[in-house]
């Protein structure tokens, strides 16, 4: 399309005349229509060609997309794949045409043109796909030279909920929230100013502010690093135990590249990512408050302490009050601040109406009762014995009768000047509401049907069919009048988030509990039993405090709406991407973005939507699918040899793995886990297996060093295998100095490199040239070992400075669930100190408790036996338990003296000391490399052995198996190329262990694919 991109920082902090390479503009406002009309044309293009055409062939579909041209509409290649998934779902779909296809696969999402551009901002933010992204990275991307590119970083992890009390992170609430100042860290970690940073799950794009606030000194420091004069940023880093400071970083802003599927995520990060004249902004707010104010103040009027007489005087000038807009002076008027409403019930007994409040709240406990007596025939009721009453109306906006729960008011919480009272609602308050119910409001507010959905049920539930049946009427003609005012108000779209922050809190959403720690319930749309009516003019006035103390950063974000699979980024041009995408079934962020959307008037296509939802039709292959198809899109855009870091929230094993299996399916290697223990403040390395209830921090790499392209060549050899370990522990950190403790990297252990090597492999589509036993022997010959990690050759000389100085060496904690983790429990135990059978038995079987239920139990002695070796008296005495009965006073001056008189060889230690034998013999201990190749060679005999056991299985389900056969079957299946095998066998075990494990995921998700090729 060719659009011109300039300094936007400049356009934004004057009016002047700008120039845009050779394009003159008045003002902003010229910018905006210029760009508004290129962004029309492109949509109405779209519209034109697409629109209405029937999908017959995925050659004319190509012909067609590849006809647009005011739209990028990406290379052929990805036209291609986008044809035939157009194909696909217009075999589910028949009835859409090309333009719905194609939108579906792009997550554009549903609006119409014109609502689209009232929200865009062009090209800073456009509420769909962003025409004007490759511009913006064309003029400030730095194209990737494989030549010259000498990046290189380690992984990093830092809390990801550090900083939720800033006023920045709470102007604006979302479903979950990764604070700026945490992504600060991490920013400065992997880039440099001016460096192009990605979120495409941005939701109110924290990333996007953090990249602006790394350009800002105070923002920076306040994390506690220190700033030079000259930009450098230092942290604190122990060495021989002292702290010293050392340069990490450079001051300077960098630029983020925000996405999301929800135009209400992208809009309100847009807002965040935007300066905003906050002087005008408030100005414009209280002009608008005022105006409403002065209209519709009165429909929160209540009397304080009247008089009978007051209180009929008040009934009578009911009538007037609209037109005189304030109640008569000498009446004593208070201000509600809330309103709460409860649920009525029938009681089964005798008929009679039970107000649940009334029943069921036990005040001054502050508790509500589970069970309660009916106010009428005293029958002991709970929630689940009596009925809802309902009512049943006419209504006006969407010409339709409706039934709906019956919900009365119960409590005023109201202000008299400052002070603050509560009372119960008297006639006047029950008239007012009475007389707003039978008024029409005058303003446009949205009615849309509540989309079908999984949350969406709650409401449902209670008559709640279209959105604007949250609100009570009061509170949607104040919200209606202040919404249709701001749309009058133009150059500050800020005022439309403010509005947007304060749709929540006052629907019937909003809880209301005894305790006042009021709320809606994360996540949901559920209207509670009882919930609080908040007055919309003393919310939005709270709010614009809050916005007022918000400083809005300098842009340097570039925003838009669409699914992060299909971006218009340029391929290898970002620098650092940073995510918080969906986990499963946690949240569905379509159903509960679509309150904010329907006032917005442009919704989320969920087509796209990474999430596993019923009423979608997604479970969790198909979450996977589409988080495969994202993660694709970053490796596609990021630059090679650089990081992505993934933040996953508390979840199911089973989306772990999905998450796992979709990052590296795309290519990327994940290099470190990390958790953080909340407690202690510290992060720790996660193994694969175990349960995951806390927030982890995945950093993964996209290869570089042409090991992609080497790998082409080598793929399938052992020269590629040893290429990949290099390039991969190349990218890995040495373990750092903490409080004198250094920590034992998981990744660096033996296992671990394994796994990602064969992981690398299979993602590639090769076959593993070597055996397990191979590999270790090859690992322990080419690369230095120490306390079991291993190195690169000068990395390994910075970690012998560091253990020289370490006082503590810190392993990870282990638990023991099945084979393969009571392999390295024993591995670790033995290293330590070998031991007797009768010595390590009884803590293993402490060890053993948690073994999981489908996983074959196994006898100590066998696993010993399989994976270790014993000296039995006679022969040289192993080195491995020379070294151990070396650290015993007893024992260490013979020992000396035979190593003086050249007694230790490579076989042990040649001796007839009886003394020295006997405390030796019957030791179990680690092989050597060599002699573990051998010990792996027939374990791995005895473990197809058992797999083929299951193959010949003809009963449905396999109930109890080793988890390490299967593993081990597999990956021969998979060597052979027989995926039927893996197919079938993955289909005998239970689908919970097949999707908990991500090596058997790997293999079986490989296999369907490969079969589906076949
Ligand atoms: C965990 S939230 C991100 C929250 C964000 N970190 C913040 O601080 O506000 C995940 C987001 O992913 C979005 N999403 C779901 N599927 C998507 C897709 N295919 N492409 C882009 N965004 C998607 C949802 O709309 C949601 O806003």
């Amino acid at each position: 399309m060719g659009l011109l991109f300039q300094d936007f920082q400049e356009s934004f902090s004057s009016e002047k005349q700008v120039e845009y390479l050779g394009l003159k503009f008045d003002s902003e406002e010229a910018r905006r229509a210029y760009f508004l009309d290129r962004l029309r044309e492109g949509l109405e293009e779209l519209e034109t060609k697409l629109g209405g055409v029937p999908f017959t062939s995925v050659d004319d579909a190509l012909e067609r997309l590849k006809s647009i041209e005011k739209w990028p509409m990406g290379d052929e290649e990805r036209l291609k794949e986008l044809a035939r998934r157009m194909a696909r779902a217009a075999r589910r779909e028949p009835y859409k045409d090309l333009l719905q296809l194609w939108k579906d696969e792009v997550g554009f999402p549903h609006g119409k043109i014109e609502d689209i551009l009232q929200l865009s901002d062009p090209p800073y933010y456009t509420a769909c796909p962003n025409p004007f992204i490759e511009d913006f990275i064309r003029h400030y991307g730095k194209p990737y030279d494989p030549e010259t590119d000498n990046y290189r970083r380690e992984p990093f992890a830092a809390d990801v909920s550090e900083g939720k009390n800033d006023p920045i992170y709470n102007a604006h609430s979302y479903h979950t929230k990764v604070p700026h100042k945490a992504i600060m860290r991490y920013i400065l970690h992997y880039t440099e100013p001016g460096d192009l940073v990605f979120d495409g799950f941005c939701g109110t794009g924290m990333t996007g502010v953090a990249a602006s606030l790394c350009g800002d000194r105070k923002a920076v420091e306040a994390l506690g690093y220190v700033v030079r004069e000259d930009g450098t940023i230092l942290k604190p880093e122990e060495e021989g135990g002292k702290t010293v400071w050392k340069p990490f970083s450079k001051l300077g802003a960098r630029r983020a590249i925000l996405n999301d599927l929800s135009p209400a995520a992208t809009f309100i990060a847009y807002n965040y990512n935007t300066p905003v004249d906050v002087e005008a902004f408030a100005r414009e707010a209280r002009r608008v408050l005022k105006e409403v104010e002065a209209e519709c103040g009165w429909m929160y009027l209540t009397l304080h302490n009247p008089s009978e007489e007051q209180l009929q005087r008040a009934l009578e000038e009911l009538d007037a009050l609209p037109e005189r807009k304030k109640g008569s002076p000498e009446l004593p008027w208070g201000r509600i601040n809330y309103t709460v409403w409860s649920d009525v019930f029938i009681c089964p007994s005798c008929a009679g109406e039970v107000v649940f409040w009334e029943a069921a709240v036990d005040k001054e406990a502050g508790r509500v009762r589970k069970e309660f007596p009916c106010p009428h025939c005293g029958a002991c009721l709970t929630k689940r014995t009596v009925e809802r009453a309902w009512v049943t109306k006419f209504d006006k906006a969407i010409g339709e009768t409706i039934r709906q729960a019956k919900q009365v008011p119960v409590l005023i919480n109201y202000s008299v000047g400052r002070k603050r009272y509560e009372k119960t609602p008297d006639a006047f308050d029950l008239a007012l509401i009475e007389k707003i119910e039978n008024s029409d409001i005058p303003y446009w507010f949205p009615t849309d049907k509540l989309p079908e959905g999984e949350k969406t049920r709650d409401p449902l539930n209670v008559g709640i069919t279209h959105v604007h049946h949250f609100y009570t009427k009061r509170n949607l003609w104040v919200l209606g009048a202040t919404a249709t005012r701001l749309s009058y108000v133009t150059g500050l779209p800020i005022v439309k988030v403010w509005l947007t922050s304060s749709l929540i809190r006052t629907s019937k959403m909003y809880k209301f509990t005894l305790d006042r720690k009021m709320g809606n319930v994360m996540g949901t749309l559920y209207v509670p039993s009882i919930w609080t009516e908040n007055g919309v003019l003393k919310l939005l006035w709270h709010k614009l405090t809050d916005f007022e103390k918000m400083s809005f950063s300098e842009t340097s974000a570039i925003t838009f709406c669409s699914s992060t699979s299909s971006t218009h980024c340029a391929n290898q041009s970002i620098d650092y991407i940073f995510t918080d995408p969906p986990f499963g079934g946690n949240l569905m962020y379509s159903e509960l973005n679509f309150l904010w959307e329907a006032w917005l008037k442009v919704f989320t296509n969920n087509k796209q939507e990474a999430v596993e939802n019923q009423a979608q039709g997604k479970g969790l292959r198909e979450y996977q699918e589409i988080m495969t198809r994202c993660f694709k899109e970053y490796y596609r855009v990021l630059k090679p040899g650089r990081w992505m870091t993934v933040v996953f929230h508390n979840s199911k094993n089973s989306v772990w793995n999905a998450i796992q299996e979709a990052i590296q399916e795309a290519g990327f290697v994940i290099a470190d886990v990390r958790m953080l223990d909340r407690k202690q403040g510290t992060f720790n390395q996660v193994t694969s297996s175990g349960a995951v209830k806390v927030d982890l921090v995945i950093s993964a790499y996209k290869p570089n060093g042409g090991l992609e392209e080497r790998f082409k060549l080598k793929a399938g050899t052992e020269e590629g295998v040893w290429d990949f370990v290099r390039t991969h522990l190349r990218q890995l950190p040495v373990p750092a100095l903490k409080g004198g403790r250094l920590e034992v990297l998981q990744e660096r252990m033996a296992h671990m490199l394994y796994d990602r090597m064969v992981a690398f492999h299979v993602q590639h589509g090769v076959l593993v040239p070597l055996s397990a036993a191979e590999f270790y022997t090859g690992l322990a010959q080419r690369f230095p070992e120490r306390d079991g990690m291993y190195f690169l050759p000068d990395q390994v000389a910075e970690y012998d400075k560091k253990r020289l100085q370490a006082r503590e060496l810190v392993q990870l904690e282990l638990f023991v669930t099945d084979e393969a983790s009571a392999i390295q429990w024993l591995k670790r135990e033995l290293a330590r100190k070998p031991q007797t059978f009768q010595e390590i038995h009884p803590q293993f079987m402490q060890q053993i408790g948690g073994w999981q239920k489908h996983e074959k139990p196994l006898e100590l002695k066998e696993l010993l036996a399989q994976n270790f070796l014993c000296y039995e008296g006679s022969g040289p005495i192993p080195a491995q338990i020379v070294s151990w009965l070396k650290c015993s006073d007893k024992y260490r001056e013979k020992i000396r003296a035979l190593e003086a008189a050249g007694r230790l060889t490579a076989a042990g230690l040649e001796t007839d000391d009886a003394e020295l034998i006997a405390a030796a013999r019957d030791r179990w201990y680690v092989p050597d490399p060599n002699k573990a190749a051998d010990l792996e060679k027939l374990r791995e005999k005895a473990l197809l052995k058992e797999f083929e056991e299951y193959r010949n299985f003809t009963g449905r389900r396999l109930k109890v198996f080793r988890l390490e056969a299967v593993r081990a079957g597999f990956k021969k299946a998979w060597q052979e190329r027989d995926y039927r095998t893996i197919i079938e066998v993955a289909r005998k075990i239970p689908e919970s262990v097949l999707q908990e494990d991500p090596k058997l995921l790997m293999w079986y998700d490989q296999a369907l694919t490969r079969v589906g090729e076949e």
